[in-house]
């Protein structure tokens, strides 16, 4: 496996597959990878006959009072398990690679950026957008896979990737939870073991919503509402928002008929966790 700094090495590495036909998939990532992010490079490495996984800790899709400097890295670790997995180049550059002097370009998605995780989150979109583009130029992949539990960033960067024309299938591969149900995240790290026991609310509400959808249940407000009880039954938990919207277009609805995404952010003590489930009708 190749560890490449520079922009320049993949590159050249793209250039000397692409000479030999073969096809390439980009899996991005901050690193701290566990079984979500390995189950995206299993099915890139299924699908492509080179694949290239990025860990780089983003600067710009953090906000000023959130955990950049804590978000946790290990790049020791994961270089062995992509290596386990058969992948062909870790790209792991420093922000000062990724971020010229004077950079003063930026993608931003309107609309689908603004409720959910926009709403506290307002520059985290443009930041994910710009280098996820970046990336996508970089590397020029066949195909891109990116993990549902980030549903409004995947429907995001399929939004970003149709309207710029971007030649790259976006693939959205499911929600790998633990044996508890708990979505994998590397945020699960910062919780304690009283917290990691109250973070099951998140999944035991996407499971309610699923049952209440699955049963026949067809206005949205009445899933959100059993949700929400289901969250604020565990006092450790503080709800950011819990909502239904339409799964491509992140705008409002009422009643479940199409693609439906109900999604969540809840916090446990200071960690903020976001779990989904979409209903297709
Ligand atoms: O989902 C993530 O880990 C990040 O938002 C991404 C897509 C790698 C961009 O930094």
């Amino acid at each position: 496996m190749l560890i490449a700094k520079t922009v320049d090495q993949v590159r050249q590495f793209v250039k000397a597959a692409r000479r030999q036909g073969r096809s390439v998939g980009l899996v991005p990532t901050m690193g701290y990878l566990h079984e979500g992010h390995a189950s995206l490079v299993t099915r890139a490495r299924s699908e492509c006959d080179c694949v290239v996984v990025s860990v780089f800790v983003n600067p710009t899709q953090f906000g000023p009072t959130e955990d950049l400097e804590a978000y946790p890295r290990d790049l020791k670790r994961d270089a062995a398990l992509l290596e386990s997995l058969g992948v062909d180049v870790l790209f792991h550059p420093e922000p000062s690679e990724m971020y010229l002097p004077g950079a003063a370009t930026w993608v931003s998605v309107e609309g689908l950026t603004e409720g959910l995780c926009g709403r506290t989150r307002p520059t985290h979109f443009r930041g994910v957008c710009t280098v996820v583009s970046k990336l996508m130029n970089i590397v020029t992949p066949d195909r891109a896979y990116f993990g549902q539990k980030d549903a409004q960033q995947l429907a995001v960067i399929r939004r970003m990737v149709r309207d710029l024309n971007m030649d790259v299938e976006v693939i959205g591969c499911p929600i790998v939870r633990e044996a508890d149900g708990l979505a994998k995240s590397s945020r699960n790290t910062y919780l304690s073991a009283d917290e990691r026991r109250s973070a099951l609310v998140l999944s035991r509400a996407v499971f309610a919503g699923e049952k209440l959808v699955r049963e026949g249940e067809r206005d949205a407000d009445a899933v959100v509402r059993a949700m929400r009880g289901v969250i604020e039954a565990e006092p450790a938990a503080r709800i950011d928002y819990v909502e239904a919207v339409d799964a491509d277009a992140v705008t409002p609805v009422t009643r479940i008929e199409g693609r439906v995404l109900f999604a969540m952010a809840v916090y446990i003590g200071k960690t903020r966790l976001i779990d989904n489930f979409i209903a297709q009708i």
